[in-house]
């Protein structure tokens, strides 16, 4: 069982984007940021279901598949899931449609619970207050012996980095400057001693980095 994170993160460390406006929800910036993960074959099929067989292959293609491989359950931020931006709403569901590509328990941080929801394809979506050991704990307990994903956003993952709660470490480095946002690596001074590090560049340019127990 491996606790993993997987981010997409610009050369300057950003892993959100602020230039979203009510006619482009995700922004401009958000396409550039995850641009070559979106473009994968099995991104495509994955969370698009896209089953027309398009995307591309090689080394980006090959994370986008460890980051569904083997996963057991996922913790994610308020944030991430919507949250803030549908807070008055009761029936927000996230964004990922009818068919979320977790199928997994997951796990929403937040200190506003709200009911369970349940997708036919095995994905749930469970509030909880907590702190990072506590809902580790749920979450692995969820996971059957598979392994547990700190999804993100960046001000969750931070947590469970200092908490050092995470095994591994995946970022895929776009060469794009966003020059604000959320930084992954504030306040994390240090964090490299402990794992060992790797480094593969894909043809996009995109330098995945890995840092493992
Ligand atoms: N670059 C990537 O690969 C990547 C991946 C995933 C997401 N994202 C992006 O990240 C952005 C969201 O990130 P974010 O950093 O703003 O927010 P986030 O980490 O998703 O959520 C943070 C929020 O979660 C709740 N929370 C976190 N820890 C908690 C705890 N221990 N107990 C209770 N509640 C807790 C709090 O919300 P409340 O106090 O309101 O409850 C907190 O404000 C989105 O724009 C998303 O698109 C990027």
């Amino acid at each position: 069982m491996t606790v993993r994170v997987d981010l997409n993160i610009s050369l300057d460390g950003f892993a959100t984007t602020t230039d979203q406006t009510p006619e482009n929800p995700f922004g401009e910036d958000w396409s550039r940021l995850v641009h070559t993960y979106v473009s994968t074959r099995t991104f495509r099929e994955r969370v698009l279901h896209d089953t027309s067989g398009t995307g591309t292959t090689g080394i980006n293609d090959d994370y986008a598949q460890a980051y569904f491989a083997e996963l057991g359950a996922e913790i994610m931020g308020a944030g991430m899931f919507g949250l803030h931006d549908h807070q008055d709403d009761p029936d927000w569901r996230g964004w990922w449609g009818k068919e979320p590509p977790f199928r997994v328990p997951v796990f929403v941080l937040t200190h506003t619970p709200r009911p369970t929801i349940e997708f036919d394809n095995g994905t749930t979506f469970t509030f909880i207050d907590a702190a990072p050991e506590e809902a580790l704990a749920t979450a692995i307990a969820a996971a059957g012996g598979r392994d547990v994903r700190v999804g993100g956003g960046p001000t969750t993952v931070k947590q469970f980095l200092r908490a050092g709660l995470v095994d591994q470490l995946h970022v895929a480095i776009v060469p794009i400057l966003l020059g604000r946002g959320i930084r992954l690596w504030d306040d994390l001074r240090g964090l490299e001693s402990g794992y060992t590090i790797s480094s593969e560049a894909a043809e996009s340019g995109v330098i995945h980095l890995t840092l493992r127990r």
